[in-house]
Order: structure tokens, then C-alpha cells, then sequence
């Protein structure tokens, strides 16, 4: 396809008068709210706010919205990007960190860059391929790659100009999933890794030649190699013991980014610490600096200036990596430039933009780790009777669990009507803590707490999900309060964007584009597609026209990880991008969804002590990408679904057969006899499972009669 990648280019500027791209500067990006026609930036503008002053789409006009054209990715899998448009030209990625650049009026092709990942490194990461945009400065286009790649193409060509190895360790389970930002020239990005053990930083390089100019790192290393700045001198006093350094300790800076230009100060949003438990962690002390902090830092030099940690101490995967809106708030009468981050742990935060000074906080979301936010202190105030499962080794329900109150959808904020428009869910956790911490391995994680346990059973199943809703809340962060929400039946719904045209649009778990009014909460529009949405939508206007692109393709941690609640939107994948706009006539693509009757599996032929060993392997070894208790969502295969062929295969599939296309090879970590002992207990899941959905098809035949 890349052949085409010059004629593309001729077309765009020649044939149809459109000036070619003009270069991205910190210029640009600075005053990015003057060109309301391009999305030029990951969160749109440096502050990340996700709102667009078009107004053309608005709330008398979106009914008439349709499919301008779409666009279908090559693999059928997670798609977390949100675009960027630089004068007519859209450039997004898909899974395993493809990049494509695409006719933002047309949707026609003008290259495509594949980095060529090998596929089994899925299996060095806790959420899936996933890869969430690219930035744009210059003639060149950056992708953070999921392997630890930092890479550069040339804008129009898609040509390969630099690539880098951000990775300070092979070894150890490095990825990157999150989008690069630019700032003064210089190209920043960090990566993920804290469920296998990790130490997380940053790194900056010049955008036009890939040479690095600094490194940041969130947490203090090995101290014998000495430590690297004072600020590591300064944070290594918040640990304790030796395990922190050689389990990694976490703080990875896997997603969100945003910049101050008249500050000058670049915000990092700072992962979990690593190993989650707390106790093996650090013995339990310490606030364990920079983990779930967000972090200000001198672009030019990577100088810590600034940090307010979300979650001292965190014992409960509460990243604060979630995204960080730079804006300026009326606060007690007075304009304020302010920081905004509604992190998982369930609380929104404002800060100040200039120092970190705690402003305010309130519970956006179902809490049972803290009981408030002290107001002097700006601490959590913890409830120890119900987070603490560590002093006394007591297993404990908490809210939010793993996937947060909110995780990395990206949230927007509309100073028209001065409310953040945040995806929130309602999840929690059982915490089972392990005795003594287990040792970094390839692709296998590392919590020091026992894997997540999740129900069997139907019914089990729809008692959980009872729990786990999701909401669009409309958040006013001046009075900290909710101001309207709009209920969903599954979490994990799509980022948000908010526009001039008082509208706020959100994609959702089960498969649809939505649209709100942004002041009301009223429903407006809403359209079926393809799978499930998770990406952050965007909108750009070309010759005057408006478009409203969907980055639709369902995946993540939620929907391998927990298929047991994951499988019930019903999505299946098909990754798309669409692209609508008033009077759009373009067919919209088929919609289906998911067959829910098993093909009829071969007989049981182990006994229960077999099937209980089956179990705890598949859990340990497999459930990560397949779904806990063979529960999945089909994203990666559901194994229960297997038809008699793959029976058949199964042992040299496990051991390696597939692992060009992402199916890890555990010839050297199980024998034989124990891949059987999983098959069975796979079987066993797809009787029960057939059983199940008989009986409750039955029961409801009952009742209709
Ligand atoms: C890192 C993620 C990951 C882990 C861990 C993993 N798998 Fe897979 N597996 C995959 C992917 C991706 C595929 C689909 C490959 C393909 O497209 O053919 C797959 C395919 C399979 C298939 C073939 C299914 C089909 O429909 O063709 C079997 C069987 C299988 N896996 C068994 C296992 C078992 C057993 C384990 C644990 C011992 C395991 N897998 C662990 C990712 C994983």
C-alpha cells in the first residue's frame, strides 16, 4: 500500500487545491484553540481539555449526522487511538502500534506503517496491544512502539527517518501503549510494566534527530548504582527495605501527558506501585514516592519542580495515570490555572498548575479506601479497616478494584458550560495477599497478591454485574459535585469529547456512538457500530465542513482479562474508524454481535483433582489474555469455544504454533501432562457453560408461558 503514498499526497495538494500540510510548531500547538479546523494534539490543545469550538454539528443539527466514510483496520483488534488532523490529513493507529494516515474528507489511504512487532510480546504486557495515537511535530509523525521502540516518519511519506530503544532493560516486561507528546522540540514518551515489575520513567529526545535529552525517573532504583539526582536522593527516603529496587517498585507513565506553555511546565501522570501489595512492597511504610502522583517537570532539562501524590502509599493499583486537564477555573471569584485529573482511586483533584498546592477534592466515584480528603493536608484519609488487607494478611473487598473509578478514557472539559465530562465506572477488588513476593519472570505477572478471582457461574456472574456500572458524569470542579449522568450497563466505555455546539459525544462499551447535550445530559443521537468503543472521539473540519471520528475496536484489560462481565455487551471485534458528518449518505458498515451457544465439546475425561490443577494453571498462566475461569469475551479467543480441530492442536498451540500471531509459546513453562490438565479444565468450563444457557433458556420458556 505504500506505493501509493506519493501519489496520495499529489492528489491531496494538486488535484484538489488543498494546501499541503503546513508544519506542526510549539507555536501552533500554543494557540491550537485558534485553528478550530485541526485536532493537532493528542487532547486536541497542550491542556489537554478534548473540547472543540466547532459549532456546526450542535444540538439543533446532530440528528442529521451520518457516515461520511469509514475506514477498516487490518487486525480486528483493540484500537485506543484518538486521531490527530493537520490540514486535511488524519493520522491514527491501531493495534500493535500501526500507523495510518488517511484523507481526513475522504477516508482514502495515503500510507500505512507497520513496526513490525512480534506478535508474543503481547503476552510482556497486562493490556493488551493496544496503542493510543501518535503525535505530530514538524514534517515528522512520532509512535511510541508496544516492544519499547520510540519512532519517527516522515509526515508525508510514512518513511521510517529515526527509531530508538527507550528500554532501560530488556528483561524486564517493558511496553508502550500511551501517545508521545512534543514540547519545545523534544519528543516525550514512557511506558507500562508495573503488574510484572518494572521501574518507570521518561524520556525526552529531539524531535529531529532521536538523541536523548533527558531521562526522568519516577521511583529510586538499585542503590548501590548510586542514585541518579536529588530527587531520587530525596524520594528513596519514602521507601523501605530492599524489594521495592528489585521487584521495579512501579510508577510506569503509561498514558497521560499535558504542557503549560506560559508555565512551561510539563505534568506526568504516575502509575501503581510495583508489586501492588504494599507490605511486600516497602514493609508498609512510606508514602512511596512519585507511585500515583502527578508530577510536574521542566520540559528542557527533565527537572522535577512539582508533585502531588493521589495515593500515598498505594496498595491498590490506584494509578494516577489518568488523564490531566490544564485549564484556567473561576475559583472563590478569581481565575485560577489549574491541574484536573480524576485518577482511579475514585477522587477528582484540583491543583494548582504553578506550585501543586491542593485546591480541592471530591468523590467522583463508589469509594471504600478512603473516607475523605483532608482539606489541609490534601492526604486521603485512609479507612483502614477497609483497605488494610495487609496487616493482618486479611483478604478485603475494595472500591474502586484494578479498573479504577476511571481509567485512561480520556475525560474533556467545556468552559461553556465548566463541567468535565468524565467516563466513570463502578468496579472493586478482592485483595488476596501472597506470603512472600515471587521473582520477575517473562510474561507473567507479578502483583504479590493472589490472581483476581471471578465467579463461575451464571448467576455468580450476574450478581457481579449488578456491581460493575458504568456512568457519563458531568462533573462541575469548582463546587466538586456531579451536576447530571447518564447510566450504563457495562464499564469500560470510551473517552469523551465536548464541543461549541453545547454537545458531548461517547462511545460505549456495547458498540454505540452517542451524543448528549452537554449542559442537560439529554440524549440526542445515537447510532449502532461494529464493536465495542474505548478510544476518545475528536472532530475537525476540512473546506469548511465538520467530521466526527469514532475510533471503534473493542479490547484492553476489561474485555481479556474479565471476559466473565466483558462478554455481555455482546461486541465482537471488528475495528473501524468512523467518520461522520451532516447529511453523511455513506452505507454504514454490518453490525453483529455475538453468538452465544458453545459448538458441542469432546468429553471430560479428568478427575476433579486434575480439573482443580487445571484451574489454578489457567488462571496463573492464561487467563491474563483468554479471561479469568475461561470466562472470555472472543477478543483474544475464547478457549471454551474451541471447535474439534483446535481440540485436536491444542498441545502444539500451546507450545508455540501460533505464536506468530500472538498465542506465547509455554513449552519451557508447562509440561505435558499439565497443558492436558488445563484442556480439560477448558472443557469442563465449555459443559458447564452449554448447561447453563440451557437451563436458563429453559427457565425463561417457563416463565413465558
Ligand atoms: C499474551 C496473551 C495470551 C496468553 C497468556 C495465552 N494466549 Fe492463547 N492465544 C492468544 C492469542 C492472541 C491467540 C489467537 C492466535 C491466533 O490468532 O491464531 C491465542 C490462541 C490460542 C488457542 C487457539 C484458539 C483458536 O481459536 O484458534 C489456544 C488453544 C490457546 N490460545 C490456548 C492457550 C492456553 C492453554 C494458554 C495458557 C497456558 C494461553 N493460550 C495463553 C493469546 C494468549
Amino acid at each position: 500500500m505504500k506505493n501509493n503514498s506519493l501519489l496520495g499526497v499529489f492528489l491531496l495538494c494538486c488535484l484538489t487545491g488543498v494546501a499541503l500540510a503546513a508544519e506542526v510548531s510549539g507555536k501552533r500547538l500554543a494557540a491550537a484553540d485558534g485553528e478550530p479546523g485541526n485536532w493537532l494534539a493528542h487532547g486536541r490543545n497542550y491542556g489537554e481539555e478534548r473540547y472543540s469550538p466547532l459549532r456546526a454539528i450542535n444540538v439543533d443539527t446532530v440528528d442529521k449526522l451520518g457516515l461520511a466514510w469509514s475506514f477498516k483496520y487490518p487486525l480486528d483488534r483493540v484500537v485506543e487511538a484518538t486521531p490527530i488532523v493537520v490540514d486535511g490529513v488524519l493520522y491514527t493507529t491501531g493495534a500493535y502500534s500501526m500507523v495510518f494516515a488517511l484523507d481526513a474528507r475522504t477516508g482514502q489511504l495515503l500510507w500505512d506503517y507497520d513496526p513490525q512487532v512480534w506478535r508474543g510480546y503481547q503476552g510482556r504486557g497486562c493490556c493488551d496491544a493496544a496503542n493510543r495515537g501518535v503525535a505530530v511535530w514538524g514534517d515528522k509523525v512520532y509512535v511510541g512502539v508496544y516492544d519499547g521502540r520510540l519512532e519517527a516518519l516522515d509526515s508525508k511519506t510514512g518513511e521510517l527517518v529515526w527509531s530508538v530503544n527507550t528500554l532501560i532493560d530488556a528483561e524486564r516486561n517493558y511496553t508502550i501503549s500511551g501517545a508521545p507528546r512534543v514540547v519545545n522540540g523534544k519528543v516525550i514518551i514512557g511506558n507500562g510494566g508495573a503488574e510484572f515489575g518494572v521501574r518507570g520513567y521518561i524520556t525526552a529526545y529531539d524531535a529531529e534527530t532521536g538523541k536523548q535529552a533527558w531521562r526522568f525517573f519516577t521511583v529510586p532504583g538499585d542503590p548501590a548504582a548510586g542514585d541518579e539526582s536529588e530527587t531520587i536522593t530525596m524520594i528513596r527516603k519514602t521507601w523501605f527495605g530492599d524489594q521495592y529496587w528489585k521487584q521495579g517498585g512501579g510508577g510506569t507513565v503509561w498514558d497521560s501527558m499535558a504542557y503549560d506553555p506560559t508555565l512551561n511546565l510539563l505534568y506526568i501522570g504516575v502509575g501503581n506501585g510495583s508489586l501492588w501489595n504494599y507490605k511486600l512492597r516497602s514493609q508498609a511504610r512510606g508514602d512511596n514516592l512519585f507511585v500515583s502522583s502527578i508530577v510536574a517537570l521542566n520540559p528542557d532539562t527533565g527537572k522535577y519542580v512539582w508533585h502531588y501524590q493521589t495515593t500515598p502509599g498505594d496498595a491498590w493499583d490506584f494509578t494516577a495515570t489518568q488523564h490531566i486537564i490544564v485549564t484556567t477555573l473561576d475559583i472563590d471569584g478569581k481565575p485560577r490555572r489549574v491541574v484536573m485529573q480524576a485518577p482511579k482511586n475514585g477522587f477528582f483533584y484540583v491543583l494548582d498548575a504553578a506550585t501543586g498546592e491542593f485546591v480541592s477534592a471530591g468523590k467522583f466515584g463508589e469509594v471504600t479506601w478512603a473516607k475523605g480528603i483532608d482539606p489541609q493536608t490534601g492526604r486521603p484519609i485512609l479507612d483502614r479497616e477497609a483497605a488494610d488487607y495487609w496487616t493482618d494478611s486479611d483478604p478485603k473487598t475494595v472500591f474502586p478494584g484494578s479498573q479504577g473509578a476511571h481509567n485512561w478514557p480520556p475525560m474533556s472539559f467545556n468552559p461553556q458550560t465548566g463541567l468535565v465530562y468524565i467516563p466513570q465506572q463502578v468496579t472493586m477488588e478482592y485483595f488476596v495477599p501472597l506470603e512472600s513476593p515471587s521473582t520477575v519472570q517473562t510474561g507473567v505477572p507479578n502483583l504479590g497478591l493472589e490472581i483476581p478471582i471471578v465467579p463461575e457461574t451464571l448467576e455468580g456472574i450476574e450478581e457481579l454485574a449488578q456491581v460493575y456500572r458504568g456512568n457519563l458524569v458531568a462533573w462541575d470542579p469548582v463546587r466538586q459535585e456531579a451536576r447530571w449522568k447518564q447510566p450504563y450497563e457495562h464499564i469500560h466505555n470510551s473517552g469523551t469529547l465536548s464541543t461549541a455546539g453545547n454537545l458531548v459525544f461517547q462511545g460505549t462499551a456495547d458498540g454505540r456512538v452517542v451524543a448528549y447535550a452537554a449542559d442537560s445530559g439529554k440524549r440526542l443521537w445515537e447510532r449502532s457500530v461494529s464493536s465495542g468503543v474505548v478510544a476518545g472521539p475528536m472532530t475537525y473540519a476540512v473546506d469548511g465542513e465538520q467530521y466526527l471520528a469514532f475510533n471503534v475496536g473493542w479490547g484492553g484489560a476489561f474485555p481479556i482479562t474479565f471476559g466473565a462481565l466483558a462478554y455481555r455487551t455482546g461486541v465482537v471485534p471488528d475495528s473501524r474508524l468512523y467518520v461522520f458528518k451532516l447529511g453523511g449518505k455513506a452505507p454504514m458498515p454490518p453490525v453483529r454481535r455475538r453468538e452465544l451457544q458453545p459448538p458441542s465439546p469432546p468429553p471430560v475425561t479428568a478427575d476433579a483433582a486434575a480439573l482443580a490443577e487445571g484451574k489454578s494453571l489457567y488462571n496463573n498462566h492464561c487467563g491474563v489474555c483468554h479471561g479469568l475461569s475461561a470466562l472470555g469475551s472472543d477478543i483474544i479467543p475464547d478457549l471454551r469455544y474451541l471447535a474439534p480441530r483446535q481440540h485436536e492442536e491444542f498441545l502444539p498451540i500451546v507450545f508455540g504454533a501460533r505464536s506468530h500471531k500472538g498465542m506465547p509459546p509455554f513449552g519451557a513453562i508447562l509440561e505435558p501432562a499439565q497443558v492436558e490438565q488445563v484442556h480439560q479444565y477448558i472443557i469442563s468450563r465449555s459443559h458447564d457453560w452449554r448447561q447453563e444457557l440451557l437451563k436458563r433458556s429453559t427457565q425463561r420458556e417457563q416463565a413465558t408461558r
